[in-house]
């Protein structure tokens, strides 16, 4: 069976054109002009785009005494709905549980996904055993990517005896290091302090956060990276002090990732001060929003290079669940959800207001994050032998947005009552239309994973460099006999 896309405008992270797409099963086979297939789908007046990736979900997670609530089978509907063809979800051991069972729960998970999906592993506790582990995850599971939670302290946090350890030995494995970057101990005692001075309330979720505190661990985590010598990517980067760090170390030639949220983007602190205590809940999440400051920031590092991709941290709780906290900030479960809106919020603020080209929006929501994770061009290009993962985007397509009418199974949206306009005429998943005009047409369990290899080239570079550059004792000549 052959599918042809008529009649679009390709764009890719480099490349603006007129031609048709062709897909033979699961692939893309032929792009040029005039090509025929069994059936057919009109892209008149729409952008033909690689399918969104997002790098950053929590589908039915474990956390803060609760799950996430959108799992594998409507988190992967939702990133459809909205042009998104791959999630990258976290694998997070417990204290003291191993990563390859972290992983089995995972899998006995993701065999609902409706679209293709990857994982991080995370790493939230040090032993002989992890260290052994990961040589299996990376060589034997296809992950590459290792997430290191400065923050959550008691529960996930790491120290940074264990984060140099880790990423010691990913720099020897070939992997990428992540962090969740906010100084969890200065976290813990500022949110104590809060409570016992009567700040109970969600605003004080972000008090207890400010952006010194994700400045600090974003600065330490580059240079404990630097010195084991592994390339860092930076998750949820909130706030400029973080974006500061990450722009000098680029400038500087370390290999680094800042990755913001379309969250961060487009809402801002003030949420936290609504006087509906639902409504200020809801989007606790960490690192909190910030001003409008902190937002251009964002902006600009997206601009210009200095921040790499845009994701969701797609962690969604139900109004219910947010309640848990009524009384106490610290226990109202972390996240928010996003991935059925990160792509109409981005190209409406993004490519709408200016802000971004068609083309830098591809890069940040698709093409730079296969490269990043190394599962491109499988994946984030148009070209001949990559999975047909594409979104056909109408620019002229409206909504606004309503957890009345989401696909996500909470019942609110953090983004309720913005206008967006740019949505998917069709999203395909490995040439499945799961997306037809408006209507869902996913299937359960159509989900693959995609394994993704270490020893990247920028890890061989990384690494090369390291090597030059080692302490090396110096040759000498004429050493003087001890003791005289
Ligand atoms: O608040 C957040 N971000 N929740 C999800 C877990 C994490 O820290 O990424
Ligand atoms: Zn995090
Ligand atoms: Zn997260
Ligand atoms: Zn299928």
């Amino acid at each position: 069976m052959t599918t042809v896309i008529k009649n679009g405008t390709i764009v890719t992270h480099d490349r603006t054109y007129k031609a048709d797409v062709l897909i033979e099963g699961e692939r893309i086979v032929e792009i040029g002009e005039g090509l025929k297939g069994d059936t057919e789908l009109d892209a008149t007046g729409c952008y033909v785009m690689p399918g969104g990736i997002d790098p950053h979900t929590h589908l039915e997670m474990p956390f803060m005494g609760t799950y996430s609530t959108d799992d594998f089978d409507s988190g992967t509907r939702a990133a459809l709905a909205g042009g998104t063809t791959m999630v990258v979800d976290f694998a997070l051991p417990s204290p003291g549980q191993g990563l390859l069972d972290a992983l089995q729960m995972w899998d006995n998970k993701s065999g609902r996904a409706h679209c293709d999906f990857s994982y991080h592993m995370a790493v939230t506790w040090w032993s002989e055993q992890v260290f052994d582990e990961m040589k299996t995850v990376i060589e034997t599971r296809g992950i590459n990517t290792f997430k290191h939670f400065m923050a959550y302290k008691g529960a996930l946090m790491v120290n940074d005896d264990e984060m140099f350890a880790s990423f010691k030995r990913l720099a020897e494995l070939g992997g990428t290091a992540m962090v969740h970057a906010e100084n969890g101990d200065v976290v813990a005692e500022l949110s104590a302090r809060l409570l016992a001075e009567g700040n109970s309330g969600p605003e004080a979720h972000a008090y207890s956060r400010p952006s010194q505190v994700e400045g600090e661990a974003v600065n330490r985590a580059i240079m404990i990276a630097d010195m084991a010598g592994v390339p860092l990517y930076v998750v949820h980067v909130s706030c400029e002090e973080a974006h500061e760090a990450i722009r000098r170390a680029r400038q500087q030639g370390k290999r680094v990732w800042g990755e913001p949220l379309i969250q961060h983007l487009t809402l801002d602190e003030s949420e936290y001060f609504n006087a509906d205590w639902d409504h200020a809940a809801r989007r606790v999440m960490s690192p909190p929003f910030r001003n409008k400051a902190h937002q251009d920031s964002l902006w600009a590092g997206l601009q210009s290079g200095s921040l790499s991709v845009v994701a969701t941290d797609h962690c969604a709780f139900t109004t219910e669940q947010k309640r848990y906290g009524v009384g106490d900030f610290t226990k109202i479960p972390n996240g928010t959800g996003g991935l059925e809106d990160r792509m109409p919020m981005l190209w409406t603020y993004g490519v709408g207001t200016g802000r971004l080209t068609p083309e830098e929006f591809v890069a940040v929501t698709s093409t730079n994050v296969a490269k990043v994770l190394n599962c491109y061009p499988k994946k984030g290009a148009i070209l001949p032998g990559a999975d047909a993962d594409i979104v056909v985007w109408d620019p002229e397509k409206e909504k606004t947005i309503t957890a009345g009418a989401q696909v996500s199974a909470i019942d609110y949206n953090v983004f309720e009552g913005h206008k967006v306009k740019g949505l998917p005429r069709f999203t395909l998943t490995r040439g499945h239309v799961a997306v037809y005009d408006g209507e869902m047409r996913s299937r359960e369990g159509h989900g693959q994973f995609v394994a993704r290899k270490g020893n990247t080239a920028t890890n061989t570079a990384l690494s090369k460099w390291k090597d030059l550059t080692a302490p090396r004792p110096v040759e000498r000549t004429g050493i003087p006999a001890t003791g005289v």
